[in-house]
């Protein structure tokens, strides 16, 4: 169904990251992302075959782009507000990730987990659109896409491969990586780019973390006219509150502080800063202090790809 090629362990390895495993470039010949070898042998035929439903809710992004934020968002405004429901289960079993499976080491059935959600389900992804469900397409289900721009979502991205995968190379490598497409899920640009062509499709709404950072009350009026949904004022604003940086960091149910300490005890990766969060610092323009002048030309080289000139995409970086 797909080319597949193992990816170069040049930039990211055994050795430097312990929660690496067996990369896959998988491509269609044009598009390309990567995966694993567990994702190309047990999930990329039955997510292409995984039945869709018209009343299904996809959050999609690029990994570090503001998922977690959206996801909380949408299912409240899609749960009729129910704070108690969402502070009792895990976002991650509520809106779970169907790939996660296929990337991380521990055994999960995140597809069946998705599968088996009472509807309407919430599905999270970072998969391009050539790997989504071919029913996507024809069922036309709601998805909401986030962007963020690549700076700042490297340099999250960064603290998550040390924190989370056990990643001990430098910066500068890393960066490289990224930029090279070669970290899960790469490359950023293209995942956000067919997206973006897709943006004024009825079922879909394009979002920009920077403006969920900017004003987040008028992007969560967006998604909740875009779910067909009807709240008052004051209700947005409780929402605005509950989804607020503050607010997310101390929220168990969001904040994914069981799964850092899990990595930490069975993975024994995590020890370079035991103050680790994963909401960490919640702002644009987060690069300014960890990227130096040489990559941050790398990066502005690489957000100034012709194709995003061709189709008038530009991210935000204010
Ligand atoms: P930083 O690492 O820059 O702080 P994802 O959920 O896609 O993995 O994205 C994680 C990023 O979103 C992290 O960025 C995290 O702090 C940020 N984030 C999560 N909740 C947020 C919120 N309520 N407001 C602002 N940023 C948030």
């Amino acid at each position: 169904m797909f080319h597949t090629e193992k990816v170069s362990e040049n930039y990211i390895n055994k050795d430097n990251c312990p929660g690496y495993y067996n990369y896959v470039e998988l491509s269609d010949g044009v598009n390309r992302c990567v995966l694993t070898d567990k994702y190309v042998d047990h999930y990329a035929e039955e997510i292409k075959n995984f039945e869709v439903f018209d009343d299904d809710i996809w959050v999609i992004t690029f990994p570090k782009c503001g998922t977690t934020w959206t996801q909380e968002i949408v299912w409240l405004l899609n749960n009729n507000l129910d704070y108690e429901g969402a502070y009792n289960t895990l976002l991650d079993v509520r809106f779970p990730f169907i790939e996660i499976g296929a990337i991380v080491k521990d055994p999960r059935d995140s597809i069946n987990h998705c599968k088996n959600l009472q509807r309407p389900r919430h599905i999270k992804t970072h998969l391009p659109k050539f790997l989504l469900p071919n029913q996507i397409w024809t069922v036309k289900p709601k998805i909401i896409y986030v962007a963020r721009n690549p700076k700042d979502a490297a340099v999250s991205y960064f603290h998550h491969y040390r924190h989370i995968i056990g990643y001990t190379g430098t910066k500068d490598e890393f960066f490289d990586a990224y930029l090279a497409g070669k970290l899960l899920h790469s490359p950023i640009n293209e995942n956000v780019l067919e997206f973006w062509k897709l943006r004024d499709e009825p079922n879909i709404l394009f979002l920009y973390y920077e403006d969920m950072k900017r004003n987040l009350k008028e992007e969560i009026l967006k998604m909740m006219n875009f779910l067909g949904k009807s709240y008052t004022d004051e209700q947005i604003d409780k929402l605005c509150d509950h989804t607020s940086f503050k607010s997310m960091k101390i929220n168990p149910s969001v904040n994914r502080e069981q799964r850092i300490k899990t990595v930490k005890t069975v993975h024994n990766y995590v020890s370079k800063d035991e103050n680790f969060t994963f909401m960490r610092e919640g702002k644009i323009g987060s690069h300014h202090k960890e990227m130096t002048e040489e990559q941050k030309a790398k990066f502005d080289k690489y957000m100034a790809w012709s194709e995003f000139a061709n189709v008038g995409f530009e991210y935000k970086t204010k």
